[in-house]
Order: structure tokens, then C-alpha cells, then sequence
């Protein structure tokens, strides 16, 4: 697979609202969207370095997976995101290589991206998602 740089880093947030300012006013980064994923139960808010994203998720609802990570981990990097040339191709390898994906196949993620995530038991403890652009 190629690998064309780092999406975005995704943070776990309890409250959008209230941790959005640093990222907006004191980091001054540029708001892009803020967007209900429900296929992955987030809302997320999305910001600009230049290079590379933030994204601030927070829970949808009980059953989130964002829900569970703040009661395991805390809020806190959540996962790292990578761009892809080619989706369909990287998960083939990634199967290939019997790499732990989430997902059968790549899905549709924020801003329309298609996604697959890696289990970090074959990342070295962190969750990768792996996207390409639509
Ligand atoms: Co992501």
C-alpha cells in the first residue's frame, strides 16, 4: 500500500463544546466541519493544521465506541489516521499479511472518506484507521 501522509489525529473528547476553544481560539486552527458519523456513533469536529487534521470525537450514544474508550482510557488520542492511495487495495494486503482489521470491507466515514480501521493488537497498542480521499 502507499501511504501519502497523516489524515488526522483523533481525539476522544467528553464535550465538544467544551474543548473546542483551545483547539479553535488558542491553537487557532481552522474549523472545517462538524459532523454526525452514525455509522461510527461520534459526532466530529474537525480542524485544519496544514498538514494533517484534528479531529475531536465525541459519543453519539451509549452503545459508541467512543463511550467505552472514556471509561477504559480516558479522553485522549484515540486513534491515528493515515492516507491511502487505494483503500480496496491496502485492505487486501492488510489481509494478506493477516493484519486485524474492524471491518469486511472499507466504509463511509467523515467528510465521505473510505475507511477501514486496524485492531491495535497488530499496530503495537494503537488504533489505525486507514482512509481514502472520495
Ligand atoms: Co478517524
Amino acid at each position: 500500500m502507499k501511504i501519502l501522509g497523516i489524515e488526522h489525529l483523533a481525539i476522544a473528547v467528553k464535550n465538544i463544546d467544551k474543548s473546542s476553544p483551545f483547539w479553535s481560539h488558542i491553537l487557532k486552527l481552522q474549523h472545517r466541519v462538524t459532523e454526525t458519523v452514525e455509522s461510527e456513533g461520534v459526532i466530529t469536529d474537525i480542524y485544519d493544521t496544514g498538514q494533517g487534521k484534528v479531529e475531536l470525537l465525541e459519543s453519539l450514544g451509549k452503545d459508541s465506541p467512543i463511550n467505552s474508550f472514556l471509561e477504559n482510557r480516558g479522553p485522549g488520542i484515540h486513534h491515528v489516521c493515515f492516507e491511502v492511495d487505494d483503500i480496496n487495495a491496502a485492505i487486501k494486503e492488510l489481509r494478506d499479511n493477516d493484519i486485524a482489521i474492524l471491518s469486511e470491507d472499507a466504509k463511509v466515514g467523515a467528510e465521505g472518506y473510505k475507511i477501514v480501521f486496524i485492531h491495535p493488537k497488530s499496530t503495537g497498542g494503537v488504533l489505525v484507521e486507514l482512509a481514502e480521499k472520495p
